[in-house]
């Protein structure tokens, strides 16, 4: 059943992605260590790993003031990290208990910031000003539809010379059996429009279940996605894959410094992340 194509539509499908993180977010409270985020020096290890990229591509090479809209921001751990690396920060989710819980760790560590809660498809119309920066970061578009709609946030959000930065999770690893004894194919990695369907009642920080484990995601290959920001009009800059990431994939991937990989011998097989950075002209 689980990974299995069903054809669904977006407000049922959304509404249960939507419980199933609400009911994340109580774990992810305990498990996502927030009392490092007392020590006014700590960033997020997934800002850590993106930020001297995003700065190769920014204007003075800083984020120094810098007017940032973060999508799909959940408890704000990356958002507080990018507000400490000097931009002014406005998060996005779809979770009203993840943006309760970012705004709280916000008022307590003395991080000033704006939390919207809309739909991530809808966050041009939901969300004041324009941005320097929109920033979206590990765990996001496997969990939309429609790629277009959501470029085209992105460009309207930006402004003119504005800078959009993506890391996540590589399509050709989403294909892999997470469970095969060797690196296998099991999922397809062109999207037919349909979704996946996935019942599991875990998630991947912490140890305790949800109440709603039904999700649905959507496979992206990596041609859509750059597709999708190029037909809405952003200018590409940066295209890069990498051979670690933050959340262990498989049980058959070892520990690296901030994440995980696939054993030594198989890691130059298949990516695990890519990055885009991409310019509004
Ligand atoms: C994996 S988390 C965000 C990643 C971030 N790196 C982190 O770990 O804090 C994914 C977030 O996407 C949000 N989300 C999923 N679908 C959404 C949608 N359609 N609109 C807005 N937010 C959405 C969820 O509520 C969740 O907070």
């Amino acid at each position: 059943m689980n990974g299995q194509d069903v054809e669904i539509d977006w407000d049922t499908a959304r509404r249960a992605n939507q419980q199933n993180w609400d009911d994340r977010v109580p774990l992810h409270e305990v498990a996502y260590g927030l009392d490092a985020f007392d020590d006014p020096s700590h960033l997020s290890d997934v800002v850590s790993d993106d930020l001297p990229v995003l700065r190769r591509f920014l204007p003075d090479g800083t984020l120094e003031g810098l007017d940032l809209c973060h999508l799909q921001c959940h408890i704000g751990t990356d958002t507080i990290s990018l507000a400490r690396s000097g931009a002014v920060v406005t998060g996005v989710d779809f979770s009203a208990p993840a943006l309760h819980t970012a705004a709280a760790l916000a008022d307590r560590t003395g991080v000033s910031a704006t939390w919207v809660e809309t739909d991530v498809l809808d966050a041009r119309a939901a969300v004041s000003g324009d941005f320097d920066v929109v920033y979206t970061s590990i765990g996001t578009i496997c969990w939309l539809a429609d790629l277009d709609r959501w470029a085209a946030q992105i460009h309207d959000l930006l402004r003119s010379g504005g800078t959009f930065f993506i890391r996540d999770g590589h399509p050709a690893l989403l294909a892999l059996d997470e469970e095969a004894p060797e690196l296998t194919i099991r999922y397809p990695y062109f999207g037919d429009g349909r979704a996946q369907l996935w019942d599991d009642d875990s998630t991947y920080a912490g140890d305790g279940k949800v109440a709603h484990p039904r999700t649905y995601e959507w496979p992206h290959p990596l041609s859509e996605i750059l597709g999708a920001l190029l037909r809405a009009g952003l200018r590409l800059l940066h295209v890069d894959e990498g051979t670690t990431l933050p959340w262990r994939f498989s049980q058959r991937m070892v520990e690296v410094p901030r994440g995980f990989a696939w054993p030594e011998a198989e890691r130059h097989l298949v990516p695990c992340t890519y990055t885009i950075v991409a310019r509004k002209d």
